[in-house]
């Protein structure tokens, strides 16, 4: 195994794309960030330098981190964020993951700039369980914000009322060729016929789940999480923010004389209407036809083909592709799916209401503040990181170890909603012994509109082993689970009006946050943390903290 070392200088870089300039928080002067490569097994060292004038964290999206949670990232989570003029070094070995993976500032809403992928590539020698692919590379989908994305959630904040949406969808930063003025801020992908490339996809927008296509070209998904799946074909995939997948593109035999668009566009049970085409272009380009023989003479004016995506609330095509998603469970990748349970839990995930300071003043729904819960626990970050309370015995005034393990009150989760809609602050954790299997269903719920919230857990993957609409039936459902192959990640749609049954194994000693990936709901508080205590073996305890670790 190797030592993977990268610096990441956290600065204010400006960028102008759609006609306009401003000043964002870049890594190292990138948009989108750098790559990180490793080999699974490679020790990962960043060194993070905070030169702007806000707290950072880098959060290493979807990376085990076993033993390492000080590594982790989220802020007030595992630590204090890294102050400006600060630095922190990162360190984590990558264990038994092999695919794609992101990282991202984890504070407020930075991350609507800070991310870049984290490739990994199996251990060396070691070959895809596929064909090796001619070429590789990066497909980040992403929102730019004309905005300050800083200002705007803290308005929202202010007024209890939802934040302004963004100005565009991009890939690899940029927004294409249907936005105003940014034909030539457009993501090419330049191929050659008759070969398989790989994209290694990433949804880093702040707060929309997409459907991805490209024109003619059916893609095969191999991976997802850095998880390998059995291959299935598709023209269109989606993705949450947070889910990463790698696909496999096949070119045409031959040089086609016409251009493909790739599309990506948002899936959103809120909204209604058919496709909009205030929707991210990129193209697939084939390379230089007049210099191949069997090329047709080279036409500027080459026809364009366009993908058909799905319709902006088409929620049936979303659960039909989640249902194809399974664990590749050979010898060689088996899916150690926990077969029994020791620990079972039951989660609404919604949306609420806070009441306003001074009644019916506030911009949420009837004068409300707008509030975000999991059992009705909307969760409030405390001012010193969680991991830090708990490994110096000091959590008393930090949090609570009692978060709830079923709704306090039980409603009709997909029917009318209560009348009253108000959620509860609180920070409180779950409790789990080392080596617990822990199940969770999580539920959707219909206050507010029924939503689609795709749920991300640090620290672990987790196994989807069941998925359905209306409510959870705990008498009839947990029969129809796949225990056998189902699909193993870190981040999954809580389908809208419906619910998803997960597994994990609580092997990772540490204090692991879980929230909904849209960053406007974990603003408003559908976040909770899970606490792992240590196991009695040596290498069962979290290691203690690096000497560098921020304080509060
Ligand atoms: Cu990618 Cu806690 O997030």
């Amino acid at each position: 195994a190797a030592i993977r070392e990268y610096q990441f200088d956290v600065q204010m870089t400006n960028v102008t794309r759609l006609c306009s300039s401003k000043s964002i928080v870049t890594v190292n002067g990138q948009f989108p960030g750098p790559t990180v490569f490793a080999h699974e097994g490679d020790l990962v060292v960043v060194r993070v330098v905070n030169h702007v004038p806000y707290n950072m964290s880098i959060h290493w999206h979807g990376i085990r981190q076993l033993r390492s949670g000080w590594a982790d990232g989220p802020a007030y989570i595992t630590q204090c964020p890294i102050q400006s003029g600060q630095s922190y070094v990162y360190k984590f070995t990558i264990t038994g993951q092999r695919g794609t993976l992101w990282w991202h500032a984890h504070i407020s809403w930075l991350r609507a700039t800070v991310y870049g992928p984290i490739v990994i590539l199996p251990k060396p020698g070691v070959p895809y369980p596929f064909p090796a692919p001619h070429k590789e590379v990066p497909v980040i989908l992403g929102e730019w914000w004309k905005a300050d994305t800083e200002a705007v959630i803290s308005q929202a904040l202010q007024t209890g009322g939802g934040p302004n949406v963004s100005d565009a969808f991009t890939i690899n930063g940029l927004p294409g060729p249907l936005y105003n003025c940014s034909a030539k801020d457009t993501f090419k992908l330049k191929v050659q016929p008759g070969k398989t490339y790989m994209l290694r996809i990433i949804n880093a927008a702040l707060n929309d789940e997409l459907f991805f296509s490209i024109a003619g070209h059916p893609l095969t998904v191999v991976d997802v999480d850095a998880v390998y799946v059995k291959p299935f074909t598709v023209d269109t995939i989606t993705i949450t923010p947070g889910q990463t997948t790698n696909v496999l593109l096949t070119t045409k035999p031959s040089y086609p004389g016409a251009t493909y668009y790739m599309l990506a566009a948002p899936y959103s049970t809120a909204a209604s209407g058919t496709f909009d085409n205030t929707t991210v272009a990129g193209i697939l380009e084939y390379e230089e036809p007049w210099s191949s023989p069997s090329a047709p003479a080279f036409n500027k004016n080459l026809p364009v083909f366009k993908p058909v995506l799905p319709q902006i609330n088409d929620t049936s095509f979303v659960s039909n592709y989640t249902a194809k998603l399974r664990s590749l469970a050979s010898a060689q990748y088996p899916a150690n799916v926990p077969q029994t349970v020791d620990k079972s839990f039951f989660f609404t995930v919604g949306l609420g209401t806070h009441p306003c300071a001074v009644n019916g003043t506030c911009q949420g729904p009837n004068g409300s503040r707008f509030a975000a819960s999991i059992n009705n626990v909307s969760f409030v970050l405390p001012t010193t990181a969680l991991l830090q309370a708990h490994f110096t015995g000091k959590s008393r005034g930090v949090y609570a170890p009692n978060f709830p393990v079923a709704p306090l009150v039980p409603f009709n989760y997909t029917g009318t909603p209560p009348n009253n809609t108000n959620v509860m602050n609180g920070t409180k954790l779950v409790v789990l012994p080392y080596g617990a299997t822990v199940e969770l269903v999580m539920q959707g719920t219909s206050i507010l509109g029924a939503e689609s919230h795709p749920l991300h857990l640090h620290g672990f993957n987790f196994f989807v082993v069941g998925q359905g609409f209306g409510n959870f039936d705990p008498a009839k459902d947990p029969a129809k689970y796949n225990l056998v192959d189902p699909v193993e990640r870190n981040t999954i749609g809580v389908p809208a009006a419906g619910w998803v049954a997960i597994r994990f194994r609580a092997d990772n000693p540490g204090v692991w946050f879980m929230h909904c990936h849209l960053e406007v709901h974990v603003s408003w508080g559908l976040k909770m943390a899970w606490l792992v205590l240590d196991g009695d073996k040596p290498n069962e305890k979290l290691l203690p903290p690096p000497s560098d670790l921020p304080k509060c």
